[in-house]
């Protein structure tokens, strides 16, 4: 199934205009100084398969993706110059005004988008958002909500879609029970916090700033603590994207039979502490978890539209000032997504 599909897609590809147009891409990756194959410039009108629809970008948002991308993650050499970025909302050429799902799944590919083995996001194997147009499966846009500006719906099909999928499909989180969300200051970890508590859970977060955990609680968090802290409770999940810094505390501050999920290592991949031990005398729940579907994407906007919820944005740039971004992103002096405008 899935061979047959790649061959008929590569067979559709064709150069779509030979124009060019604004674009922040990276001409090159490195470990050491990843901006240094930053570009903010000109490409070409991205090249992909006909049937597919192109969206101008009026707002896009930076996640840490952008900054491994730079580092070479998920994006080898044979597929530079790309232009980065996951997160776009904008118009379609009719005129309809949408939010990009960034997870790209084989043409031939049926139900949860993030299990297809040949799935992609958006600047891995295609041109990213950080540019004037962006071109996506038709499948891939789904409607902006309404009252929701364009700034607001570029945070969705990342962090927020990561937080929301983490919190309610892999942890089945329930009205009354609590939460742990580890490194406040996140674009996903602020996502956590404001959605749980919007669907009634007690909410813990942690951070190394002061002035971040006085954030999060002013977002939701009823208690915020710093980094490695004794909770007052067990938790029945934490959310876990910081990775090695904070794993240990999260394995310690789950009840017997709780929930993990981790969705990101920022702190890196390699605990000093697998607390093996604690994970089966407990019967502990490790739970990985990557974006969401296009079904918890309409979810999600209908969840923010039903709560009153929106996403939090630290700052909007416009986009030829991506770099400005990349650096905040790089330096962890964020609170919440940080948009780019055309
Ligand atoms: N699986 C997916 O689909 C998916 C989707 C989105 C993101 N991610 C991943 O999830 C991670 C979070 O991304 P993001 O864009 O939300 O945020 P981020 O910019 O990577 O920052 C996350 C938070 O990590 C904390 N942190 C970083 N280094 C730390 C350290 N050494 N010790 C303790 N805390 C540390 C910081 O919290 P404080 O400063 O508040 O302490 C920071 O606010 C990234 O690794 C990203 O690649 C995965």
């Amino acid at each position: 199934m899935g061979a047959v599909g790649v061959v008929a897609h590569a067979a559709a590809v064709q150069p779509h205009r030979v124009t060019s147009m604004f674009a922040v891409y990276a001409e090159s990756t490195s470990t050491d100084e990843p901006l240094s194959g930053l570009v903010v410039g000109e490409r070409p009108e991205p090249e992909a398969p006909d049937d597919w629809v192109s969206v101008q970008v009026r707002a896009c948002s930076i996640n840490h993706h952008d900054y491994w991308s730079l580092q070479g993650v998920g994006l080898s050499d044979d597929r530079l110059p790309m232009i980065l970025g996951c997160d776009a909302a904008g118009t379609t050429e009719d005129g309809s005004e949408v939010v990009v799902h960034a997870v790209i799944s084989d043409p031939s590919w049926s139900g949860d988008e993030t299990l297809d083995p040949r799935r992609s996001l958006l600047s891995e194997r295609w041109q990213g958002t950080f540019a004037e147009r962006v071109r996506v499966p038709a499948r891939n846009v789904v409607p902006k909500p309404e009252g929701m500006s364009f700034e607001q719906a570029a945070c969705l099909p990342t962090a927020w879609l990561t937080a929301y999928r983490m919190l309610f499909t892999q942890a089945g989180l329930r009205p009354g029970d609590s939460v742990l969300v580890q490194g406040a200051g996140g674009g996903v970890a602020t996502a956590v916090i404001v959605l749980a508590r919007a669907a009634g859970l007690r909410v813990f977060a942690t951070s190394r700033d002061e002035k971040k955990r006085a954030r999060a609680e002013e977002i939701g968090a009823h208690e915020a603590f710093e980094t490695g802290a004794r909770l007052p409770q067990r938790v029945d999940a934490v959310m876990e994207t910081v990775g090695a810094a904070t794993w240990s505390h999260s394995i310690k501050s789950l009840r017997p039979g709780g929930t993990l999920v981790l969705a990101g290592a920022t702190s890196g991949f390699t605990p000093e502490q697998g607390e093996l031990n604690r994970i089966f005398f407990l019967q502990l729940r490790v739970h990985g978890s990557t974006m969401g579907t296009r079904e918890e994407l309409r979810a999600l906007a209908d969840f923010l539209a039903l709560t009153g919820s929106a996403p939090l944005i630290d700052r909007t740039l416009p986009m030829e000032q991506a770099r400005e971004g990349l650096v905040a992103i790089a330096e962890g002096d964020v609170f919440g997504k940080i948009v780019l405008t055309r």
